[in-house]
């Protein structure tokens, strides 16, 4: 049943490992957000970008030429949406390049910025929407963000999501995530399934 004072909204929760097997903590994640947000009356789509397949873009012409059908599909799903969630394991400081791939094929001129000539300086055409962006890692999250700046995390919450628009981005650092005890991931499927519920 919908809370009376989260009214639905549309969540494309994203699930960036490469690896889509639900033992991985990320599709664990994105199992129970989903599970949360369900519960609570919103309506949710959900993406497995390990089962997508999609090549990194590899030149400006690429960048903008005519997308695929199934890249077409997901951006009228990020067009749709309310709230994007995206969930990524940090690999090598960084997302994954499979993730890496999948946000250069989806997040082009038109969806997330205007086109250079089309607007004047940066127009990001995501506004309207929030995000939480989840990222997962072997060391500690704290670690993560005094030694390390959250780069492998700002790159997608400020260089992609911000910058096109979206309001707030909420940002999580879960480490270390490598083998968590099982109350620790419980703990953070339980939290996962409050901010579902909260479409937070
Ligand atoms: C190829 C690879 C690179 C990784 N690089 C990092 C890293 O740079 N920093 C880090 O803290 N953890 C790193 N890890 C650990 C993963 O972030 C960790 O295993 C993952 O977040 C656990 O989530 P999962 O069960 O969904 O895979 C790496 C793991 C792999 C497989």
């Amino acid at each position: 049943m919908t809370s009376p004072r989260t009214p639905s909204r549309k969540i494309l929760l994203i699930n960036g490992h490469p690896d889509a097997h639900p033992n991985r903590l990320c599709s664990a994640l994105a199992t129970a957000y989903g599970e949360g947000a369900e519960a609570a009356g919103h309506q949710v789509k959900r993406i497995e970008v390990g089962s997508l397949n999609l090549p990194p873009i590899t030149s400006k012409v690429a960048f903008t030429a005519p997308v695929s059908p199934d890249v077409a599909e997901i951006q009228a799903a990020v067009r749709d949406a309310d709230h994007l969630v995206m969930i990524y394991p940090l690999w090598l400081g960084a997302p994954p390049a499979v993730f890496k791939a999948f946000l250069e094929q989806v997040f082009r001129y038109g969806l997330a910025l205007a086109a250079p000539g089309e607007a004047k300086g940066v127009k990001g055409l995501l506004g309207g929407r929030s995000a939480r962006v989840v990222v997962t890692m072997g060391m500690p999250g704290f670690i993560f963000r005094l030694v390390f700046f959250a780069h492998g995390l700002k790159c997608v919450s400020r260089g992609l999501l911000w910058i096109s628009g979206v309001r707030p981005v909420r940002e999580m650092a879960l480490g270390p995530a490598e083998s968590p005890s099982p109350a620790q991931r419980l703990r953070w499927l339980a939290r996962m399934r409050r901010l579902g519920a909260a479409a937070a």
